[in-house]
C-alpha cells in the first residue's frame, strides 16, 4: 500500500522525524532548495503536517493542501495552528497533552521560588566571591501567599495541588467556574489580582488570551506581587509589565515565556530581580521524548484508521478518513 505523504515545515527533533520517516513518505520542507516551489509540486500528495513552534501552519498552508487530513503538532499549546480554519476544512489538528503536565507544574514551582527567594541571584552572589564579603540580603517570602492561576485546565490543577502541598491557597480565574474544584472562582481578573499576591498565568496564548495580562490587572496585583507565566509570552503585555516592574508597581515576575521568543527585551535582561528562563517548561529529554513519539503516535493512529490519539478541541469529530482512497 501506497505510503501516506507527511509535510514537515521546519526542523524537529530526531525521534519526530525518524519515526515518521519509518511508517510515512517525509518530506522535509526546509532541506528544499526551493521551499516555495517544492510545496506547490507537493501540494497535490500531502495528507499530513508534523508540526512545531518555530513553523506556523496557517490558513494559508491548510488551503494549499486538498487532501490534508491532520496536522500532528508539538506541544501542548497550538497557538501556531490555525486550527478553527482546520475545523471548518475537516482537518483534524492533535496536540500533546497530559505528557508534559507534571513537568510544566514541576517547573512553574521552581520558577516561583526562584523568583521570591531569588535562587539565581544568590547563587551568583556565591560564585562572585561576594559571600566572603557579606550574606545574602534577606529576600520576600512565599510563606502566607495567596496565589491566583489564570488558567485551570490539566496543568493549572497540578500546579495547584504542588501549591497546597506548600500549605498556600489557591484561588482562580478561567472562562467558567468549574464545581469539582476546591479553590475559589473570580469571575473578574482584576478582582483576583487585587486579592492574589501571586498571579500564575497557565491560560492558553492565541488572540483571545492576548495582553490579558495588562496593566490595570498588575496594578491590581501590587507592590509585593509576584507574576509567573509558564504559558505563552503573548498573554501578557509586556511593555505594561516592563513599567510596573521599573515604577515597583509589583515586586517581580519570573517568566519562561516572552513576546517575541527568543528575543528577550533588554530592559528585562537588565533587572537583576526579576528571573528569566529560556521557555524550559517541558525540556528534560523525558518529557520531550513522551511529546515526541506523541506526535508520531496520532499519525501513525490516524492513517491506521484508528482516528487521532489527542484531538484539539476544534477539531470536528469526523469519522475517520484515513483509508478512503
Ligand atoms: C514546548 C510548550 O516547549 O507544550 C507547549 O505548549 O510551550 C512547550 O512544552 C514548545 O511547544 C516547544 O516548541
Amino acid at each position: 500500500m501506497e505510503k501516506p505523504d507527511i509535510l514537515m515545515l521546519a526542523p524537529m527533533m530526531p525521534l519526530i522525524v525518524e519515526g515518521i520517516a519509518a511508517r510515512f513518505t517525509l518530506h522535509r520542507l526546509w532541506e528544499a532548495p526551493d521551499p516555495e516551489r517544492a510545496l506547490a509540486e507537493l501540494a497535490e500528495r500531502v495528507r499530513g503536517i508534523a508540526a512545531g513552534s518555530h513553523a506556523p501552519v496557517t490558513a494559508a498552508v491548510i488551503d494549499r493542501l486538498p487532501r490534508l487530513e491532520i496536522v500532528a503538532s508539538f506541544g501542548v499549546g497550538y497557538d501556531h495552528v490555525d486550527a478553527a480554519h482546520a475545523g471548518e476544512r475537516g482537518v483534524v489538528v492533535t496536540n500533546t497533552p497530559d505528557v508534559l503536565t507534571d513537568e510544566v507544574a514541576d517547573l512553574a514551582l521552581g520558577l516561583l521560588i526562584s523568583t521570591v527567594r531569588q535562587l539565581p541571584q544568590a547563587e551568583a552572589h556565591l560564585r562572585a566571591g561576594r559571600w566572603l564579603e557579606r550574606p545574602y540580603p534577606l529576600t520576600a517570602t512565599l510563606r502566607g501567599r495567596r496565589v491566583g492561576i489564570l488558567g485551570l485546565g490539566r496543568i493549572g490543577k497540578a500546579i495547584a495541588t504542588r501549591l497546597q502541598a506548600f500549605g498556600l491557597e489557591v484561588v482562580y480565574h478561567g472562562r467558567r467556574a468549574q464545581p469539582d474544584v476546591p479553590y475559589r472562582f473570580y469571575g473578574d481578573l482584576v478582582e483576583m489580582a487585587r486579592d492574589a499576591d501571586v498571579l500564575m498565568v497557565v491560560t492558553p496564548g492565541g488572540p483571545e488570551t492576548r495582553h490579558m495580562v495588562n496593566a490595570p490587572v498588575l496594578e491590581a496585583l501590587g507592590p509585593e506581587g509576584i507574576l509567573v507565566n509558564v504559558a505563552r509570552g503573548t498573554v501578557v503585555d509586556e511593555r505594561a509589565l516592563i513599567d510596573a516592574l521599573r515604577q515597583g508597581a509589583i515586586l517581580s515576575a519570573g517568566l519562561d515565556v516572552f513576546e517575541d521568543e527568543p528575543r528577550v527585551p533588554a530592559e528585562l535582561i537588565a533587572m537583576e530581580h526579576v528571573v528569566l528562563l529560556p521557555h524550559v517548561g517541558s525540556a528534560s529529554v523525558h518529557t520531550r521524548n513522551a511529546m515526541g513519539q506523541l506526535v508520531v503516535d496520532n499519525l501513525v493512529s490516524w492513517f491506521d484508521g484508528r482516528g487521532a490519539l489527542t484531538p484539539v478541541a476544534e477539531t470536528p469529530v469526523p469519522l475517520p478518513l484515513a483509508g478512503r482512497g
